[in-house]
């Protein structure tokens, strides 16, 4: 039995001021340890998602739920405790002059003695693959390094459920594997729950569950293979399905059998081979 963490009940969203409907009449409930990407075109909801989860918006209906304890002004602080964020921008995240600053810093905020301080922050340094940049200051690392510092400093807190808003979007292809690995790592050795937010497929494709925003809304919910059928459905709102998607399903046109419809290269190949 999967065990649910964080529950979104029919929650809606509108922007005060141009009254923007953000997010309508969303549910969805998200699982202990398992790895979920959130997709969709750009202003689909997803960023208005995200800072739902963590009380920097409240919903204008409806509710979110840690287990079973309601998000309000009251339980924002259980929230932030549980759920750590890694935004787009790595430069916008710094706060220390040396990456072990930067580390230190939420933890001081959290008035975490310092012996234990500096366990986790070697500790947590070394599950990014950071440990030997310690003394280093972060304006001399490259993006992927300052998203893996990012991680490094969240889940120092050890937070139970990670979630990255874009957060590989500024990178190269090295850095985007970099950190994508970096997550999985974290994910398996401390059983983390991660929500990725992505427009990019190829990243989703490596999660354990898909949800497709749309204009405010659930358009899908599967796994990567489930989703993946959808193919031209996607690309009609506006997402761009990576390649082998495409190739596998012109072959299943020209009524080439495939098992099912691949979505890495690797898959293609192995799809053609069997
Ligand atoms: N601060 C804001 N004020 C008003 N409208 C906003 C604000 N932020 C986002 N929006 C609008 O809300 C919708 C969803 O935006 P967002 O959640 O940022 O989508 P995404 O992250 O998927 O690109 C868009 O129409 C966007 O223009
Ligand atoms: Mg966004």
């Amino acid at each position: 039995m999967r065990e649910k963490i964080l529950t979104v009940d029919e929650v809606s969203y509108e922007y005060p001021y141009q009254s923007v409907k953000a997010l309508k009449n969303i549910s969805l409930s998200i699982y202990k340890g398992e790895w979920l990407a959130i997709v969709g075109h750009n202003g689909s909801g997803k960023s208005t998602f995200a800072k739902l989860l963590n009380g920097l918006l409240l919903p204008s209906s409806g509710q979110v739920l840690l287990q079973d304890i309601p998000l309000t002004e009251e339980t924002i602080w259980d929230f932030r405790e549980t759920i750590g964020m890694v935004f787009q921008n790595p430069d916008n995240q710094f706060v220390g002059t040396t990456v072990k600053d930067d580390v230190a810093f939420g933890l001081e905020n959290r008035g975490v003695p310092r012996e234990e301080m500096v366990k986790r922050i070697e500790e947590c340094l070394s599950l990014v693959n950071m440990y030997d940049f310690l003394d280093q200051e972060p304006h001399h690392l490259s993006g992927g390094q300052k998203q893996r510092v990012a991680i490094a400093s969240v889940i120092a807190f050890q937070p139970g459920i990670l979630l990255l808003d874009e957060a590989t979007s500024m990178l190269d292809p090295k850095g985007r594997t970099e950190v994508i690995q970096t997550i999985n790592t974290l994910r398996k050795q401390k059983n983390i729950t991660v929500v990725s937010i992505t427009h990019d497929l190829e990243e989703a494709a490596l999660a354990d569950r898909i949800i497709v925003f749309n204009e405010g809304t659930i358009f899908a919910e599967g796994t990567p293979s489930e989703i993946f059928t959808l193919n031209q459905e996607l690309e009609k709102i506006g997402l761009d399905v990576p390649f082998p998607v495409k190739v596998g399903q012109k072959l299943k046109d020209k009524g080439i059998q495939l098992n099912e419809v691949p979505f890495t290269v690797e898959g293609l190949i192995k799809e053609l081979w069997t």
